[in-house]
């Protein structure tokens, strides 16, 4: 595996608010000599997101963002965005809606990981309502993020089988082993373009 030093890299910061597995497959992936982006900074909502540790482990500068007013939240992370000249946000679990004016003031591209194949199911419970509805498939989707929630222009998707025997979890386990390698590819994607 060919490792390089994140020089000359595109500055991204990955914003998580729980487990963080994208994040840890975004930080693997930025480690490796063909990944154009390497991971400048973290973002969470949340002070006892599990995936805060991936900033220990890998030694990148970690932010915690008190979302109690959500404009001072924003103004607060758009100056630390600048401040460190980050180019590329990839949402990863992020469970706040950021505001058109975020979206707008924020020169870069800002990608997010959505647990379905949209347009189907945007919004929360989506292996839920993939089984209620008896999908035979349901999978993930990359894409930009636009003012509309799970709306943006689709980067790629992987599709995943649903199993007679699956339930929300080991459908949700399945995908996201999925969204480790789609997120990747997906940013791969869209800087040889
Ligand atoms: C993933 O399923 C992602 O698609 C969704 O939230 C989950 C985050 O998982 N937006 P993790 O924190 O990356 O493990």
């Amino acid at each position: 595996m060919v490792l390089s030093t994140g020089t000359n890299k595109i500055k991204t910061a990955v914003f998580i608010s729980g487990t963080g597995s994208n994040l840890k497959s975004l930080i693997k992936f930025s480690k490796l000599k063909k990944s154009p982006i390497s991971i400048n900074l973290i973002f969470t909502n949340n002070k006892l997101a599990k995936g805060l540790k991936y900033g220990e482990i890998f030694k990148i500068k970690k932010k915690i963002i008190n979302y109690q007013n959500k404009e001072i939240a924003e103004k607060k992370i758009l100056n630390e965005l600048e401040k460190n000249k980050i180019e590329l946000v990839c949402l990863a679990g992020f469970m706040k809606i950021l505001s058109k004016k975020f979206i707008k003031n924020f020169k870069g591209k800002i990608l997010n990981i959505h647990p379905s194949l949209l347009p189907k199911y945007k919004g929360l419970n989506t292996h839920e309502r993939a089984i209620e509805n008896k999908d035979i498939y349901s999978g993930c989707t990359v894409h930009f993020v636009n003012s509309k929630l799970d709306s943006g222009k689709i980067i790629l998707q992987k599709k995943v089988n649903i199993l007679k025997k699956d339930t929300p979890n080991t459908l949700g386990k399945r995908i996201l082993v999925q969204e480790h390698k789609l997120y990747p590819k997906a940013i791969l994607k869209i800087f040889s373009l």
